[in-house]
């Protein structure tokens, strides 16, 4: 999960990283009051959404007073920059910047370790310099059980070349980023810039931090971080409901057991849509192992509630998952669905108790589902009903 910058803020102070005071504002008036409350004198008002590239696109505006923070808060509230649209600000304190340096730390999975970049040359785009003047990159590997130490921070400051004075007060900054990193199980923390200041401070002034969802039961508190305006409401739903859903753009439902699997069926309904009215797979849905009637139903629910839902189709391969638990649980969840559930399902059982599955499904002969043997056919039975509605 990326965060805005101001919530990369907060976690940063709390770590002990040096940062602005700032306060978020969704009006004009708000940012005003925020400018007064942050002493009245220069503050910066910076849009807030998930995309870098902020400042070039007028989404950070310096503002003398707070008068001037409401006037910029005006122009940049709503902004839309690469498609994002600016809903909140953030106004922060005014830097006094004598020099925008970069450093990041993130997972290297290709070299399976961490990785620290940093460099003298920060505020710019980092993705040019690393490509245009690779040298002025400095990218030093980072273990997982030491981290960043006095002496890794130390290694890292010298290999980007800051002069002892200043590489003697980088260094603390790059270990209380650490902190942040793995304290809150992140897999990047950016800042772009770090500055210098007038009066040799050292500040991060941008922040850009990725959290790990995996590590989300060891912070109940990276709950609130979420945006969930910004979700799929059938996401979201299917998240309540702990199924392990994406939203896809097509008109055939998908439920399938085994990541593999599901990947595989949205591959043959995409082929199969081909000669039916090009019509694709809408979502990916896996209900794992040993899925019960209450998961099954879960499942059908969410995809039934997709309005671009023309026809489902259920595709499961027998291993651990019993053919006849899953038949039992289409037909238990047909009928918890009772009305709500409209549209054609098409089902391809095979793999451990088929025929035991099958029969249940035959024996229930419900009008809405079609049996049929093979994976192939089951998609293209699927994609015809998807194109016939
Ligand atoms: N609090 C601040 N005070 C002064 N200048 C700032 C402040 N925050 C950002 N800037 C300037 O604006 C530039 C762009 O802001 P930044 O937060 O890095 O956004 P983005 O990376 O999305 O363009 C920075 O490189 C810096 O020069
Ligand atoms: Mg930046």
């Amino acid at each position: 999960m990326d965060l805005f910058e101001y919530q990369a803020r907060d976690l940063f102070e709390k770590h002990g990283v040096p940062v602005l005071k700032a306060q978020v504002a969704t009006t004009p008036e708000e940012a005003k009051k925020a400018a007064e409350e942050l002493g009245g004198g220069v503050v910066v008002v910076k849009s807030q959404v998930k995309i870098g590239g902020r400042g070039k696109a007028g989404g950070v505006k310096v503002a003398k007073n707070p008068d001037e923070a409401e006037a910029r808060a005006k122009e940049i509230l709503g902004l839309d920059i690469k498609g994002h649209i600016t809903k909140k600000v953030m106004i922060a304190e005014g830097a006094d910047i004598a020099e925008e340096y970069y450093f990041s730390v993130l997972l290297d999975r290709s070299n399976r370790t961490y990785l620290a970049m940093c460099s003298k040359e920060g505020g710019m785009e980092i993705e040019q310099l690393a490509v245009e003047r690779p040298e002025a990159l400095a990218k030093i590997p980072v273990n997982a059980i030491d981290g960043i130490d006095d002496a890794k921070a130390k290694e890292i400051a010298e290999a980007a070349g800051f002069d002892a004075e200043t590489a003697a007060k980088v260094a603390p900054v790059l270990t209380s980023l650490w902190t942040v990193f793995e304290k809150e199980d992140a897999t990047l923390v950016e800042v772009n810039p770090l500055v210098k200041t007038g009066a040799g401070d050292i500040l991060a002034l941008d922040g850009k931090v990725s959290l790990d969802e995996n590590a989300d039961f060891r912070h109940p508190d990276h709950e609130e971080l979420r945006d969930i305006d910004a979700e799929d409401p059938l996401e979201l739903k299917a998240k309540e409901l702990d199924l392990n859903y994406v939203k896809l753009d097509g008109e055939v439902g998908i439920i399938g057991n085994g990541a593999g699997l599901v990947m595989s069926t949205l591959d043959v309904v995409a082929y199969a849509g081909e000669k039916h009215d090009k019509v694709k797979p809408a979502n990916f849905l896996d209900i794992g192992g040993g899925a019960s009637a209450e998961v099954m139903a879960n499942g059908l629910d969410v995809i039934l509630g997709d309005d671009q839902v023309k026809a489902v189709f259920v595709n499961v391969f027998g291993g651990i998952t019993a053919c006849d638990e899953v038949a039992r649980g289409i037909v238990k969840a047909l009928e918890i669905l009772g009305d709500q559930a409209t549209k054609p399902l098409v089902v391809r059982l095979d793999g451990n108790n088929v025929e035991e599955g099958r029969a249940i499904l035959a024996e229930a002969a419900h009008p809405l589902v079609t049996q049929v043997d093979t994976m192939d056919g089951g998609a293209d039975k699927a994609a015809e009903l998807a194109a016939a509605k």
